[in-house]
């Protein structure tokens, strides 16, 4: 057979594919469990797991279940654990996210108490799960998110959690001067220890819904008055500005996979660590794709969380996070090398 005539001879980067070994000399990025965050949900009041049927093998804790879940994740070495809580009652200021005794404020004293500092501890810093309408935030008399009304919950939140031992908060609100209110709040009360974790880009997006079912959110509105336009990119800069200037020590992207291109640029221009979030959607399109036999699970779930690394996230929230730590300190079968 005849090749046609090259310029110049042919370069040949499939040689640095040749073997095994050579692809791992030149590989760029691998996982370690210490990058994955394991979102964990704890239920008020509840005696038994509930199973998230939208998301194939992620429960609703009972205090007991979480407090095992969350021990073995952290032995399996993760980098933290971020709390969401889900109250038995809720009300129009979502009174439970700062009453000490509320379900989120009382698992957070509980897993610190089990684990101390040998994880960090992490709280969801959001209304959305405490208020009877669902919002983020206090609502105003036309029904609209009071931006700055808001604010001042989430500085009593704030002080909440840390007493309760959380290390990292996480803002995800979007309301504007979230990061500034609550970093204020902290150091007036002496907790210049306590870090922000801001979700700094975090879209209106269709990929939460099954994190809906798994919180019992009573929305039936949307959150397009306060978090992102998926059509946007830009502003996702504009916001890292105002978290840095805030006093973000983590700013974060969310969802993942579809919004790499926002993540690259976050990370190109943040001087903190950026993290991203492998939202519930994305996790349910792995676990019906698979179950369906449709791909090939394990795999596809570490392509996927290698991703977000190549992309610039120093850290990745996923509910596949104590699963794949596993994994990882196992050591990975052959097939499942490249990743790691
Ligand atoms: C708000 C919050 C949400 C998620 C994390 N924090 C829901 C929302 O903004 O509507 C979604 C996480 C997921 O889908 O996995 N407290």
């Amino acid at each position: 057979m005849t090749l046609p005539t090259f310029p110049g001879p042919i370069d040949r980067p499939r040689r640095l594919r040749t073997t095994a070994a050579m692809r791992a000399l030149v590989r760029e990025h691998t996982l370690r469990p210490a990058d994955l965050v394991l979102p964990m949900f704890v239920r008020e009041g509840a005696s038994e797991n509930r199973p998230v049927s939208s998301m194939p093998g992620v429960v609703q804790h009972t205090m007991d279940s979480l407090v095992r879940a969350a021990t073995e994740a952290v032995e399996r070495g993760v980098g933290g654990l971020m709390l969401f809580g889900v109250p038995e009652t809720k009300d129009a200021i979502g009174s439970g996210a700062t009453d000490p005794k509320g379900i989120l404020n009382l698992a957070l004293a509980r897993l610190r108490a089990e684990l101390g500092d040998s994880t960090v501890l992490m709280a969801d810093l959001c209304l959305d799960e405490f208020t009877d309408h669902g919002h983020c935030g206090m609502l105003d008399d036309a029904g609209q998110v009071d931006n700055d009304a808001t604010l001042v919950r989430y500085r009593d939140m704030a002080l909440a959690q840390a007493e309760a031992g959380a290390h990292l908060l996480g803002p995800s609100g979007m309301m504007d001067g979230q990061i500034a209110a609550i970093r204020d709040a902290l150091d007036g009360a002496g907790r210049t220890d306590v870090a922000l974790y801001a979700y700094t880009a975090k879209y209106a997006s269709a990929f939460y819904g099954p994190f809906r079912e798994a919180v019992d959110s009573s929305l039936t509105g949307d959150r397009r008055s306060y978090q992102q336009d998926p059509a946007n990119g830009r502003e996702a800069l504009r916001e890292l500005e105002l978290d840095i200037a805030e006093g973000a020590d983590l700013v974060m992207v969310k969802p993942g996979l579809p919004y790499l291109d926002v993540l690259k640029d976050v990370a190109a221009a943040s001087p903190v660590p950026v993290g991203a979030y492998q939202v519930s959607g994305e996790y349910a399109m792995i676990e019906a794709a698979s179950a369906n036999g449709w791909i090939d699970r394990d795999r596809t779930v570490l392509e996927s969380l290698l991703a977000f690394r190549r992309a610039g996230a120093s850290t990745v929230l996923t509910y596949y996070a104590s699963e794949v730590a596993g994994w990882l300190q196992g050591g990975l079968p052959e097939h499942l090398r490249e990743f790691a």
